[in-house]
């Protein structure tokens, strides 16, 4: 287990009573009894933002794929392990949140059936067929109906600005958090990233910090949101 730690320099609750729904880590899809499809994801950035937020008094929820990390003192913590119910956990739970930012790296594809027992291997080439999974950040507002502020993340490698602010309008969000995947020692499995936040007018670049830091400015922002 990894510990969790906030930074000294944190203040403490300014507006508090919030309520906020963070999804993170990633999702695990079956190939069969034994085996799955996932990604990098360690989880810690979004259990950062649950702990920044309950740091500053806010309710929080925080639904997450399967990582090896502490959950944060005093966060509501519901544990899935695939998209599907990664979805329909963050459907069901929606009601009366103010803040929603889904940080979670959910698998895009998933394989179209679940082998019942251990796929036994031959000789020559075996091949997966895959379906997309929900996607849960695009259903917020369509389908789940959601109109509190709205939070997304954006893995890019090139034109960071434009296809952040593309998938920011596409999706409805209030704030994409952006980070550039393609530069070394942040992002995925790294204990430090550098972001940009960018909204409908606004493109903000954070310094590179630790995730713990950036928690606190995303969730301060993310508040700045709400009307
Ligand atoms: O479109 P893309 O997958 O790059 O969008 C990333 C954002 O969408 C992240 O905020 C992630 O949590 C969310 N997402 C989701 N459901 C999916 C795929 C991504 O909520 N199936």
């Amino acid at each position: 287990m990894e510990n969790y730690a906030l930074p000294n320099e944190v203040s403490g609750g300014r507006m508090g009573g919030m309520k906020f729904l963070i999804t993170a880590g990633p999702t695990r899809e079956a190939l069969d009894p034994v085996r799955y499809l996932t990604n990098r994801s360690t989880g810690r950035m979004g259990y950062a933002l649950a702990g920044a937020a309950r740091h500053e008094g806010h309710d929080v929820v925080l639904i997450s794929g399967p990582t090896t990390l502490d959950v944060p003192e005093g966060v509501d913590f519901i544990q899935v392990e695939t998209a599907q119910q990664m979805y329909d956990t963050v459907r069901d739970l929606l009601r009366g949140v103010d803040v929603a930012i889904l940080c979670a790296a959910v698998a895009d594809y998933r394989p179209v059936s679940v082998a019942e027992h251990k796929i036994k291997k031959s000789e020559g080439r075996l091949v997966l067929e895959l379906e997309r999974t929900p996607d849960i950040l695009g259903s917020m507002r369509s389908e789940f109906g959601y109109k509190g502020v709205l939070v997304g993340f954006a893995a890019e490698t090139q034109d960071l600005v434009a296809h952040a602010r593309e998938k920011l309008l596409r999706k409805g969000c209030d704030m994409i958090v952006a980070n550039d995947v393609s530069r070394p020692g942040i992002g995925f499995g790294s204990r430090e990233n550098e972001v940009t936040l960018i909204t409908a007018d606004r493109a903000e670049s954070l310094p590179r910090e630790t995730k713990e830091w950036l928690a606190m400015r995303i969730v301060e922002h993310a508040l700045s949101l709400l009307p």
